[in-house]
């Protein structure tokens, strides 16, 4: 049997290329998944180069309906110890009232439906294996947040999945998959062009791709804690929040999303 293969979703760009990127200088076999079949073929003949790794390319759509029956159908049996189910992105920042519903919908079904899907599809793979699943929630999951009201949602999902989930493979086998939300802040890569927002227009404190993805390897490394929040500011941020009522900490994120 070949090596275990770890699949990453969202691999084309930003924070999922860089965990391609970290995992391949592993040595992990990798999975390469996203809608831009060249950018994903350029990234896996790199990384074939320079690894000397096996890199299989699925282009792909992951806001379908069937998106994750279809890539369990297009994984087959290649073995998988690793799921980064990163892919997502946030509709332009503003008002809920004009917010477009169709991509709210484009939004929900990728960020909490493939999520979700696709973490439900691969679980037995990863309980076999003994494996790792890494859901990319973000900092927004905390609060709630104006003028990004649906994307944090969104978010809020993804972390409170991936928690739960954690419990209940505590439960009936400790230890064997290791189930972490990462949670970075604003990181700077075209995710916000792509949602026509500027970061520099927020009072986030912005980090590097290659930082978070350094995090939450490192975290990988030692598989204890169920949610990863890179950067020592934020997790000040995180704990702080914990003082605040739900309706101060959404002031306080309305003012930091300046809007
Ligand atoms: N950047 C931030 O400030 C930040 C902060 C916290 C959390 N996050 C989260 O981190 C994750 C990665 O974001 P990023 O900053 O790396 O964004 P990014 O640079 O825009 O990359 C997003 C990736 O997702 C893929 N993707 C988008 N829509 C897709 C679809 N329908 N089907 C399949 N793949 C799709 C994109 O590739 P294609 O276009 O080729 O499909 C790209 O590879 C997201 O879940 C995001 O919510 C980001």
């Amino acid at each position: 049997m070949s090596r275990p293969y770890a699949i990453v979703t969202g691999a084309s760009e930003g924070i999922g290329r860089c965990f391609a990127q970290a995992l391949a200088a592993q040595q992990r076999n990798l999975v390469l998944v996203a809608r831009n079949a060249e950018r994903l073929e350029d990234l896996a003949a790199d990384l074939r180069t320079r690894h000397a790794i096996e890199v299989r390319v699925i282009p792909m759509d992951l806001g379908r309906a069937t998106a994750a029956r279809d890539l369990m159908r297009d994984v087959g049996d290649l073995p998988i110890d690793c799921v980064i189910n990163n892919a997502g992105f946030q509709v332009p920042m503003g008002p809920v009232r004009e917010n477009d519903p169709a991509t709210v919908r484009d939004m929900i079904a990728l960020n909490i439906v493939a999520v979700a899907e696709v973490a439900q599809a691969f679980l037995p793979a990863l309980v076999k294996t003994r494996g790792t699943l890494v859901n990319v929630a973000s900092h927004a999951a905390f609060q709630p947040v104006p003028y990004m009201a649906a994307y944090a949602a969104t978010k809020a999902y993804v972390l409170h999945y991936t928690e739960a989930l954690n419990a209940e493979l505590a439960d009936s086998n400790p230890g064997a998959v290791y189930v972490m939300a990462l949670c970075p802040g604003a990181t700077q890569t075209r995710f916000w062009e792509r949602s026509a927002s500027k970061v520099e227009e927020t009072r986030f404190s912005v980090m590097s791709p290659e930082a978070v993805v350094a995090t939450a390897m490192s975290a990988m490394r030692k598989r204890r804690r169920s949610v990863v929040i890179p950067g020592v500011v934020l997790n000040l941020a995180t704990l702080a929040l914990r003082f605040g009522t739900r309706p101060l900490n959404a002031a306080i994120a309305k003012r930091l999303v300046g809007h």
